[in-house]
């Protein structure tokens, strides 16, 4: 199977993961990305059959409305029953990196206010241990000199990602050559760091469903 086609399988299976949730009042989080995008556009055909979507960036809301979807505000809705979304890579405790796109802001706050995280993915992201994938930090314009420094301290190779203006006004440092031995301390001593508005682990909140894509079928695996 070709990657596009593990990916339109997983949002297939993320449909049937989220159907028993549905109902006419229930307002859903929908992530960001390539996968998600899959999700979005299969999402479409169910759109009679819950109220709405808060979404985890302007792009996703624009698709979302592009297929006659409703967009809510976060702070209108509160919490919503599950979050869908993508991420960079993914380990055996459901711990992720996520902002390849930029979105990992919005992403991290839709998934602290959902009930469920189920996260999609093809096969290719699932890895062992997390950091290959360079970690995104989102970043105050200002202090993105002081937090690459910082970063330097901690290790890392931070590279300015430019060009790239997130939803939130902010630049995005891609750090590479992380050693991520302990996601959850990581993810905490990054948003320590004054400037740094968050970062791309998503470790003390993981997803609580991974639906990995494979040659063999979509595997469900759980926290
Ligand atoms: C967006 O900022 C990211 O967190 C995406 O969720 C992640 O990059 C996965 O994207 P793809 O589904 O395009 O690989």
């Amino acid at each position: 199977m070709t990657q596009d086609e593990l990916k339109d399988a997983v949002a297939a299976a993320a449909i049937d993961e989220i159907r028993p949730l549905l109902g006419r009042d229930v307002v859903i989080g929908v992530g960001t990305g390539s996968t998600a995008n899959r999700f979005i556009d299969q999402l479409a055909a169910l759109s009679g059959d819950f109220r709405g979507a808060v979404a985890s960036s302007e792009a996703s809301a624009e698709r979302l409305r592009g297929h006659g979807i409703d967009v809510f505000e976060l702070n209108e809705v509160g919490t919503v029953p599950v979050y869908v979304d993508g991420a960079d890579e993914v380990n055996a405790h459901l711990q992720m990196i996520k902002g390849g796109g930029a979105a990992l802001t919005r992403e991290k706050i839709v998934a602290a206010c959902a009930q469920r995280f189920v996260c999609i993915a093809d096969g290719s992201k699932k890895v062992k241990c997390l950091g290959d994938f360079p970690l995104p930090v989102e970043v105050i314009p200002m202090a993105r000199s002081y937090v690459a420094r910082e970063l330097v301290k901690l290790g890392a190779d931070p590279v300015y990602r430019e060009g790239v203006v997130t939803d939130n006004g902010n630049q995005i440092l891609d750090c590479y050559e992380f050693m991520i031995d302990d996601p959850v301390a990581m993810e905490a001593q990054l948003n320590a760091i004054v400037g740094v508005v968050t970062n791309g682990l998503f470790a003390a909140r993981g997803a609580d469903v991974l639906l990995l894509g494979t040659d063999q079928g979509v595997e469900r695996l759980t926290s």
